[in-house]
C-alpha cells in the first residue's frame, strides 16, 4: 500500500511518514499550500510518476484539507472589502479541491477501482450560525462529487461529513465562533479515530449508499 500525503508542514509530514511506514506500507509527500498552483504542479508530477511506475488495483483520493475561514462573521459582514479574503478562501477550499480531483480522475483513468472522498460537513446541507462561507464551500464540493457520480458511474464518489471532531479546527471553533459553547463541551466531540472508522466502513462498502450521496457520521451504525 502506498500513501501520498499533501499539507504545508513538512516536519509533521515527515514524522507521520516515519510513524506509518512499514515493510508493507510506503509513504511519500508533497509539502506546500494547496492555494498555490506550484503545489498542484508538483503533485501532478508525483501522480504521473506513480501511475507510470505501477498498475494500481485501487486508488483512493481523500480530500481532507480544509479551513474554517472567519467563523465569527455573519452573512451581512461580507462585502466588497472581504473579496480578497473570499478569493483566498475559495482558492484553497474549492478551486484546489476541483483541480486535484480532476487530475486524479484523468491521471488514473486506467485504474478500474477509483474512489474519491470529499470530507464535507453537516453545514453543506444545513446552516450553522457564522458558517455561511464554510458551508457554501462544502456545498459546492458536494455538488462536484455528485457530478462525478453522474459522469463516471464506475468511480465511487462520497461526500462524508465527519461529525464534530476534536482537532485544531475544533479548537478554533471553541475560541472564536458562534458555536463556542457546543465545541467547548468535550462530550460533544468525536475522536479522529472514531470518525475514520466510519469512513473505512464506507470505503469497504459495509454500509450501503447511493453513489455521490452526502453521508454523515451519525447516519452510519
Ligand atoms: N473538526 C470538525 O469538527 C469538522 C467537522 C466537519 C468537517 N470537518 C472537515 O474535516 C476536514 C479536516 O478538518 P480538521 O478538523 O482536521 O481541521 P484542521 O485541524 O484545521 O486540519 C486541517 C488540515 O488541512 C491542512 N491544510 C490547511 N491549510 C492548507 C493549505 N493551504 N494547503 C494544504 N493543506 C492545508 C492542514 O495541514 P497543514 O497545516 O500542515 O497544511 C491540516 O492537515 C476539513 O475539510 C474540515 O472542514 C471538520
Amino acid at each position: 500500500m502506498h500513501f501520498l500525503l499533501i499539507a504545508r508542514d513538512e516536519q509533521q509530514l515527515l514524522s507521520l511518514k516515519q510513524e506509518v511506514e512499514s515493510p508493507k506500507v510506503t509513504v511519500d509527500f508533497v509539502s506546500g499550500s494547496l492555494q498555490d498552483k506550484a503545489t498542484h504542479d508538483r503533485l501532478e508530477v508525483k501522480l504521473l510518476d506513480l501511475n507510470s511506475q505501477q498498475m494500481f488495483q485501487q486508488v483512493i483520493l481523500i480530500n481532507n484539507a480544509g479551513s474554517l475561514g472567519e467563523a465569527r462573521y455573519l452573512t451581512s459582514d461580507y462585502s466588497a472589502e472581504t473579496i480578497p479574503f473570499l478569493q483566498d478562501y475559495f482558492a484553497f477550499n474549492l478551486t484546489s479541491f476541483i483541480a486535484i480531483t480532476g487530475s486524479f480522475l484523468h491521471i488514473f483513468s486506467d485504474v478500474v477501482n477509483r474512489v474519491v472522498v470529499n470530507i464535507s460537513s453537516l453545514v453543506a446541507i444545513g446552516a450553522i450560525r457564522g458558517m455561511s462561507v464554510y458551508g457554501a464551500g462544502k456545498a459546492a464540493r458536494d455538488a462536484f462529487i455528485r457530478s462525478i457520480a453522474l459522469e463516471y458511474p464506475g468511480v465511487t464518489a462520497i461526500n462524508y461529513a465527519p461529525g464534530p471532531v476534536q482537532t485544531d479546527m475544533a479548537d478554533q471553533l471553541k475560541k472564536a465562533s458562534h458555536v463556542e459553547e457546543f465545541y467547548s463541551n468535550p462530550s460533544n466531540l468525536l475522536k479522529a479515530e472514531d470518525t475514520v472508522e466510519k469512513l473505512v466502513k464506507l470505503l469497504k462498502k459495509e454500509f450501503e449508499f447511493e453513489n455521490g450521496a452526502h453521508i454523515d457520521y451519525f447516519d452510519i451504525p
